[in-house]
C-alpha cells in the first residue's frame, strides 16, 4: 500500500501503518509523510521525461524537512532553492551543488557569495542589477557564475492571484521582450556565463495550456539566443503542476510532458523543472485532535488542536483541504466548520463541511498537506510548531520533534 488509504476496519493508514496509533504515539498536531508516496511521485516525473535530457529540481520551499530532502537527493533529484537557508539544507541533505538552481528576487550579497563559494549550478537571476552584482562577487572570488535569466512571459496561469508569478504586474523575472538586450549586455561581463532561460508561471496550475504557452515562448527565445551564439545549456520551465485537493491525486507529469515537450523539441538543451507541490503534497497529512464541539447560533464548530499557525493555506488563500476522520465511527453526518485555537476568525481548516459528527478526542486527518504545510507554519499565539513523522519500511519515525516552550523563547535576549 502506498500513501494514505483505509485499511481493514476503515481506519486511515499511511503505507499500511495505522494513523490512529501514530497520532497516539507522537501526539498532535502532527504532520505524517509517506516515503513511498514521495518516491512514487518522483518516479512519475522521471518516467514522463525519460526521453529527453532533463533534471528535476525539487522546490525545497514546499517542504524542507531534511528527511524528505534526503529521500529526493538519494533518488537523484536536483534542488530549487530560494534562500541561503534552503541552500544549506539542500547541501546538507546531499544534493550536488551543480544540480542546485537558486531563484529569488531578493538574493542578498551574502547569499550570492555563499552560492558562489558552494558552487551552485545555476543562479536564476531575476534582474539585470542582480547579474551585475553577481558578476562583481564572482570576479572578487575568481570564479564564474553560471546564470539563467528568469523571464516573465506575461501569461495567466489561472490560479490564485497570490501564487500567480508570470504576469506582467508580478515582481518576478524580467519582461520577456527585454530579455535579449539584458542578455547581450550581461554576456560580456566578467564573472558571468549565461547558460539558460528560466520561467515559473505560478503554482497550483491545473489547466496546463499556460505551461505549454510558457514553454513555447521560452523555446522561441532560446532559439534566437542560440543563433546569436549564446552558449545555452538549459531551459528551465519552473514548477507549478497542481494537485486535486477535492479528490486527491492531480495533474500528472505525463500530461505535462505531452504539453511541453513538443514545444521544446529539437532544442539542444537540458530541460529543468522545479516541482514542489506535485512531489510532496499528497504524501502528507496533518493529524489533529478534536478538542471541543460547540454551536454558535446555527453554526457548528469543531475546535481542533491544529490552527492557522500549523496550516496557513485555508486562512491565506481560502484553500480547500479534505478533512477525514482517522477512525470512522458510523455516526450521523453533520455540517460543521473545523477551526483551530488561534484568536482569529480566519483560523479555520475547513468550512461548511459535511462530516461524520465529531466528538472530543477524535483524530482528524487534513489531507494533502505535505507541501506548504509545515513549511509555512509559525509560532503565532506562542504555539510551538508541530512534530513531523515519516513512515518508511513499515514504521513511523520522528523526523522533527515537537517544539517546546523553551524553543519559543530560545532566541530572546
Ligand atoms: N520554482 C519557483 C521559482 C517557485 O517560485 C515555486 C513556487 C516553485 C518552483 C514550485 O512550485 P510548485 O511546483 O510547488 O507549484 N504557498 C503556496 C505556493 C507558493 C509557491 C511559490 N513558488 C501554496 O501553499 O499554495
Amino acid at each position: 500500500m502506498t500513501g494514505f488509504e483505509r485499511i481493514e476496519g476503515g481506519e486511515l493508514a499511511c503505507d499500511g501503518v495505522d494513523l490512529g496509533g501514530v497520532g497516539e504515539r507522537f501526539g498532535t498536531p502532527l504532520f505524517v509523510y509517506s516515503r513511498r508516496a514521495i518516491e512514487e511521485a518522483w518516479r512519475a516525473y522521471e518516467s514522463a521525461f525519460a526521453g529527453v535530457p532533463h533534471r528535476i529540481c525539487y522546490a525545497v520551499k514546499a517542504n524542507g524537512n531534511g528527511a524528505i530532502l534526503r529521500v529526493l537527493a538519494a533518488l537523484g533529484a536536483g534542488a530549487d532553492i530560494v534562500s541561503g537557508g534552503e541552500m544549506l539544507a539542500a547541501l546538507r541533505a546531499g544534493f550536488p551543488p551543480e544540480h542546485i538552481v537558486f531563484a529569488g528576487v531578493g538574493k542578498t550579497n551574502e547569499e550570492l557569495s555563499l552560492g558562489l563559494e558552494r558552487g551552485i549550478g545555476e543562479f536564476n537571476a531575476e534582474s539585470e542589477e542582480e547579474i551585475t552584482r553577481l558578476g562583481e562577487a564572482a570576479v572578487g572570488r575568481g570564479v564564474v557564475a553560471r546564470v539563467s535569466l528568469r523571464v516573465n512571459p506575461d501569461i495567466d496561469p489561472q490560479t490564485h492571484p497570490y501564487i500567480s508569478t508570470g504576469l506582467r504586474e508580478a515582481k518576478f523575472g524580467v519582461p520577456i521582450a527585454r530579455a535579449p538586450e539584458i542578455l547581450r549586455r550581461s554576456r560580456g561581463r566578467p564573472g558571468i556565463r549565461i547558460v539558460g532561460l528560466q520561467c515559473h508561471l505560478g503554482s497550483q496550475i491545473t489547466d496546463l495550456a499556460p505551461l505549454a504557452a510558457g514553454a513555447r515562448d521560452l523555446a522561441g527565445l532560446s532559439r534566437r539566443l542560440l543563433a546569436e551564439g549564446f552558449p545555452l545549456e538549459t531551459i528551465d520551465l519552473g514548477g507549478g503542476l497542481g494537485v486535486d485537493y477535492e479528490n486527491g491525486g492531480g495533474a500528472d507529469p505525463g500530461t505535462l510532458a505531452r504539453q511541453i515537450l513538443p514545444e521544446i523539441e529539437g532544442l539542444p538543451l537540458t530541460l529543468v523543472l522545479e516541482p514542489g507541490r506535485s512531489l510532496v503534497a499528497g504524501a502528507g497529512v496533518l493529524l489533529t485532535r478534536v478538542l471541543y464541539v460547540k454551536a454558535n447560533g446555527d453554526r457548528r464548530f469543531v475546535v481542533v488542536d491544529a490552527g492557522m499557525n500549523d496550516l496557513l493555506r485555508p486562512a491565506l488563500y481560502g484553500a480547500f483541504h479534505r478533512v477525514e476522520p482517522v477512525r470512522p465511527r458510523g455516526r450521523d453526518l453533520v455540517e460543521a466548520d473545523v477551526v483551530g485555537p488561534v484568536c482569529e476568525t480566519g483560523d479555520f481548516l475547513a468550512r461548511g463541511r459535511r462530516m461524520e459528527r465529531p466528538e472530543p478526542g477524535d483524530l482528524i486527518a487534513v489531507r494533502d498537506t505535505g507541501a506548504y504545510g509545515f513549511a509555512m507554519s509559525s509560532r503565532y499565539n506562542m504555539r510551538p510548531r508541530a512534530a513531523e513523522v515519516m513512515v518508511e519500511e513499515g514504521a513511523a519515525r520522528l523526523v522533527r520533534r515537537r517544539e517546546t516552550f523553551e524553543d519559543l523563547i530560545r532566541t530572546e535576549t
